[in-house]
């Protein structure tokens, strides 16, 4: 009996025992938990800690910069001639490029060939090239071939130097005869806005005359940069222009967007054809160019009545897509810049385009060209094409 107690006794502490063994090697929940949140928890690192530096600001992506065009609003060119320089032509483009404004540099051939980093950059910066010729001769004095062999001497230096071969041409003086207008293949363009910054070199003078000339929509400002006073007046007008509500755009823009039209090769541009014509009612939109957008314009919303909407008004030679001509132009009212235009002083010589003005524009010993007509736009412009005696070009001094 009594072993037989013993025998139960020593079975039941067998039993307890596989009990708490059983009980030990179960997984503990809770424990688990905590040793698995203990693991994965930061490990503290006592001394490192406090020397890290604070956590860095998040780093702001850069917002890429849109440039947005609305032709409806002011525009204005800025045009530098007779460059690139190795200091100023850097400097403008610092400004332009601060203010996310664009320019059009006519350059000299030989120039580019001296110093063509410039050049490189204006391309890159989306600014536009155009060619002065190649050694700044008046071209209306040259043989055609001769004239011709000039420009593409001048196509080559400015390949070279990383720009495209220039479709606009500003022949130097704006001397211009009848080859020079319809015959090089390329599109001649002068000015409206003379600075005469090369005959000053003061930089007050020229922020005074641009400043004090009034109406500046649609005109195109000669400048040269080759002189520091015209950096200075640069570096004041580009902001006063954006200020004043301009956009500041480049030859072919203000062609495309507030005059309706790319310019031609065998055409000639000059002060007759700007203070002619008005703004159109149909610009075009240059490839890579951003118009600002105008929700309403959208055909989406109008009731299926209308099937066949006809999107195709007169804007021809758009190349690329999503530019709706409807949309753009918020109806500019016709200006009414016909009417005040009967005021302008100049009266409409009956031979000679130019309009007699006591100043005597400076690049331009051509003979006369253009015929006047009546209806002037803007009447400030000096003629740049009036002959009468020559003035050494401030670029043939510079090296
Ligand atoms: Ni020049």
């Amino acid at each position: 009996m009594n072993r037989l107690f013993s025998l139960f006794l020593t079975l039941l502490m067998l039993l307890s025992c596989t009990a708490c063994v059983g009980r030990a090697a179960a997984p503990d929940p809770a424990r688990g938990q905590a040793e698995t949140l203990e693991a994965s928890a930061p490990q503290p690192r006592e001394p490192e800690e406090p020397s890290a530096p604070a956590e860095e600001p998040p780093v702001q992506p850069e917002e890429p910069y849109v440039r947005v065009i609305d032709p409806s609003k002011p525009m204005v060119a800025l045009t530098f001639d007779d460059g690139p320089d190795e200091v100023c032509s850097g400097r403008i483009l610092d400004i332009l490029e601060e203010y996310h404004a664009l320019a059009t540099f006519f350059e000299v051939g030989r120039n580019v060939l001296a110093c063509p980093e410039p050049v490189g950059r204006m391309a890159e910066m989306g600014c536009e090239v155009g060619s002065h010729s190649n050694a700044h001769k008046d071209l209306s004095k040259m043989k055609k071939s001769s004239l011709l062999r000039d420009l593409d001497t001048a196509d080559e230096a400015f390949t070279a130097a990383g720009a495209p071969a220039p479709t606009l041409v500003r022949p130097p003086y704006g001397a211009v005869n009848k080859t020079v207008k319809s015959a090089t293949g390329r599109a001649m363009v002068t000015w409206t806005v003379d600075t005469e910054d090369w005959r000053s070199r003061d930089a007050q003078k020229v922020i005074d005359y641009v400043q004090n000339y009034g109406e500046l929509d649609g005109e195109i400002i000669l400048m040269h940069s080759i002189y520091e006073s015209t950096v200075e007046a640069v570096r004041v007008l580009v902001p006063w222009l954006q200020e004043q509500g301009y956009q500041l755009v480049t030859v072919t823009e203000l062609m495309a967007y507030y005059y309706g039209e790319l310019p031609q090769p065998d055409h000639f541009y000059g002060y007759t054809y700007f203070a002619t014509h008005d703004r159109t009612d149909t610009p075009i939109e240059l490839p890579g160019m951003h118009l600002p957008e105008e929700p309403e314009a959208d055909p989406a919303p109008v009731p299926e009545q209308d099937p066949a909407p006809d999107p195709v008004p007169d804007t021809p030679e758009v190349p690329s897509a999503p530019f709706d001509p409807t949309g753009i132009v918020a109806a500019p009212e016709p200006e009414p810049e016909p009417e005040e235009a009967q005021e302008p002083a100049k009266t409409p010589e009956p031979s000679v385009e130019a309009p007699t003005e006591a100043l005597p524009p400076p690049e331009t010993p051509a003979p006369p060209q253009e015929t006047p007509k009546a209806p002037v736009k803007k009447d400030t412009g000096k003629e740049p094409l009036t002959p009468s005696f020559s003035i050494p070009n401030p670029a043939m001094f510079y090296p």
